[in-house]
């Protein structure tokens, strides 16, 4: 396992991948690490509002690939990180958000950044271990929710991550030129 490459060759080497070794067991402690690191994102307002749930457990992955089209990630990977908005956080926030309600729209917007922000975090770090990941959004938010018993007014499903070795190394997807992207006034 390499730890602490430079940050750019990992994130060069980060590329979707969508096929795992069905074996590898990643233990708790490496995905607390993993996580923790990936945790220190920022977030608006510093409320931290999202969640992780990692589900390793092969019969529940097998359960929930029923409700997405992404079996193949969901059977193979070593886990699956479901990254959720913990709407009950909110309440916590109230002397920071005099003006805003939990079912506040933009408030879910928010978080769908601040999730961004922790995947992707996550996804590098999971590089460095050695893994390779693949973000979805591809998923039944309801069945996810009602497979994971997770109280759906609570926690708002936001981005799946799977986790694991890949069979192949990824390929990685055509990036458009920085001319294309970048515009400086
Ligand atoms: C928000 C988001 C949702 C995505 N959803 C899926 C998905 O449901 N299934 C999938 O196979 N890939 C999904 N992807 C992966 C993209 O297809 C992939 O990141 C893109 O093709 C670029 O490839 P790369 O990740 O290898 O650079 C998603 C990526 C993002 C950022």
């Amino acid at each position: 396992m390499t730890i602490n490459q430079p940050i750019n060759d990992v994130i060069e080497a980060r590329h979707s991948v969508r096929n795992y070794d069905g074996t590898t067991k990643i233990s708790q402690t490496e995905m607390t690490a993993m996580l923790k690191l990936a945790f220190l994102a920022p977030s608006a307002l510093n409320l931290q509002p999202i969640r992780a749930m990692v589900i390793a457990t092969p019969q529940i992955r097998q359960q929930l690939a029923t409700a997405t089209g992404n079996k193949r990630q969901l059977t193979t990977a070593s886990a699956v990180v479901l990254f959720v908005n913990d709407r009950e956080n909110l309440a916590e926030a109230q002397p920071f958000l005099p003006a805003q309600r939990a079912d506040n729209p933009a408030q879910s917007d928010i978080a769908a950044l601040d999730t961004g922000l922790v995947a992707m975090q996550f996804m590098l770090v999971a590089k460095d271990h050695g893994y390779d990941t693949n973000p979805m959004t591809g998923f039944d938010h309801a069945a996810f929710s009602r497979i994971l018993k997770l109280d759906p007014v609570r926690y708002e499903p936001r981005l799946l991550v799977a986790i694991g070795k890949a069979v192949q190394p990824g390929k990685g997807a055509p990036h458009k030129a920085s001319q294309a992207l970048i515009e400086f006034r």
